[in-house]
């Protein structure tokens, strides 16, 4: 798969099959994003992963889930959960400050490594870091700043054209994802 193609296939998915990702396929997730750029070079994004069925069970009401969705269709249902998490941290100890831009490098390549594989992902912002500190016995220097589900997929997403709203929808077992188009994008080419 060249990267149009990785780039084009990327949406976010949350309905899961239950076949378990392979751990080196997670690792080598973790490889793509170790080589990511990252402000004057200095590498503080680290990672867990939760791939055990027991800590995965534990894991899941700790994060919430498309928050454009009507409440019913947001979280996925029994047998459709993620089979495995990446918890994305900040080691303080190495960087205090401006690093939310090597988080978001370092989880694209995250994201879009998945694709080649076959696996879909949610980045997640919206979770609850004092839980999963406990639940994954992170140290207090680390800042807990997001999670990515992990599965294969169990669900279909396409883009549509923006019209009026940002808004995503599910009609069925497919996500709809509003997209601007590239001529509102480019605000001048000088
Ligand atoms: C920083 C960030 C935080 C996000 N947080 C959540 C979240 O907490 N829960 C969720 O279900 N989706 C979350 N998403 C996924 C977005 O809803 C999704 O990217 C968006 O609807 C566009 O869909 P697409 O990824 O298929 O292009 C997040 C995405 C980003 C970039």
């Amino acid at each position: 798969m060249d990267l149009e193609e990785a780039i084009n296939k990327r949406r976010t998915i949350r309905r899961f099959t239950q076949e378990t990702i392979p751990s080196e396929i997670l690792k080598k997730l973790i490889d793509y994003a170790r080589i990511a750029p990252a402000g004057n070079n200095i590498q503080c994004v680290e990672y867990v992963i939760v791939e055990s069925p027991e800590m995965r069970e534990k894991m899941f009401p700790l994060v919430r889930w498309a928050a454009s969705l009507p409440k019913e269709l947001r979280t996925p249902e029994s047998g459709r959960e993620p089979t495995a998490y990446i918890i994305v941290l900040v080691n303080t100890n190495i960087k205090k400050s401006y690093y939310d831009f090597d988080v978001g490098a370092a989880v694209e390549n995250i994201l879009l490594g998945a694709v080649t594989f076959g696996i879909g992902t949610c980045w997640m912002g919206s979770i609850k870091g004092d839980k999963i500190r406990v639940l994954l016995d992170i140290p207090d220097f680390y800042e807990i700043k997001h999670v990515i589900s992990l599965g294969y997929p169990d669900e279909t997403s396409v883009i549509e054209p923006y019209k009026e709203s940002f808004k995503y929808w599910k009609e069925g077992n497919e996500m709809h994802i509003p997209k601007r188009k590239l001529e509102s994008l480019i605000l001048k080419v000088v």
